[in-house]
């Protein structure tokens, strides 16, 4: 399996922060923002990694990251978006690189307590279509929202004003190969974007996606809030721990 990373976007509810930088360089405590999913990937046994990213800054990436060295890989892969289309466009770019292999995505701006490399070996096991990690928020209006009867999820909604639970889907995603055909089939939402969550709801009508709860704590780091939070929660116990 292959790890992406997607750091593209404009960053714009972070302005004026993200004015001159994109939001991923940002600093999350004593790190950039994009150490942290990169973190997370190695962690769990990810030995190629792609970083999609684009915008003015898109260079700085390959400064600050070469080949990933400091990680502890051999070798990184880039690639570049050339508009702002949405993660699911993002990940699109993505498709030379996969090769028809199974892929972990990673947004650029999510981060966790502990490693993935049990949900990682889960979705091994489970060998085709995808898996999505939920974790439970109070303001879950905020991001794709989970409706779960029992072991399925029914329905994934993209920031609705009156959410069906309190379950947030984390930006950490598990597709088969069939993610570039579900993404060419894919139409803009109302905010002009190809969204990941229309991606999950086409594996959920295959009945192919299936899910976990994570431990520990989760956040994005895309707004003022979370971005403080992102710090205070790395600055008390760390991220990407080994889970015990
Ligand atoms: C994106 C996804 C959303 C997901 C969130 C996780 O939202 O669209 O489904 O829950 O990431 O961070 P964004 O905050 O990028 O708009």
């Amino acid at each position: 399996m292959k790890g992406v990373v997607l750091a593209g976007g404009t960053g714009s509810r972070l302005f004026p922060l993200t004015k001159v930088t994109n939001k991923h360089l940002l600093p999350v405590f004593n790190k950039p923002m994009i150490y942290y999913p990169i973190q997370t990937l190695v962690d769990a046994g990810f030995t190629e990694i792609l970083l999609v990213t684009g915008g003015k800054n898109a260079g700085e990436f390959l400064r600050l990251l070469g080949n990933g060295k400091e990680f502890g890989l051999h070798h990184m892969n880039y690639t570049y978006q050339e508009r702002e289309g949405g993660i699911a466009e993002a990940l699109g770019l993505a498709e030379h690189f996969a090769d028809g292999q199974p892929i972990c995505v990673v947004l650029g701006d999510n981060l966790i307590e502990y490693n993935i490399r049990q949900a990682a070996e889960s979705f091994k096991r489970q060998g085709k279509g995808a898996r999505v990690i939920l974790k439970k928020v109070p303001d879950a209006q905020r991001f794709g929202v989970a409706e779960v009867r029992g072991e399925q999820v029914i329905r994934i909604e993209e920031k609705p004003q009156v959410p069906k639970s309190d379950y947030a889907v984390i930006g950490i995603y598990f597709y088969d190969g069939s993610v570039f055909e579900k993404i060419r089939k894919l139409k803009p939402s109302g905010r002009g974007e190809l969204e990941i969550t229309d991606v999950n709801n086409d594996y959920i009508e295959e009945g192919t996606l299936t899910y976990e709860i994570l431990e520990g704590w989760w956040t994005d780091a895309g707004t003022f809030e979370s971005l403080l939070r992102a710090n205070n929660f790395v600055a008390q116990t760390g991220a990407n721990k080994p889970t015990s």
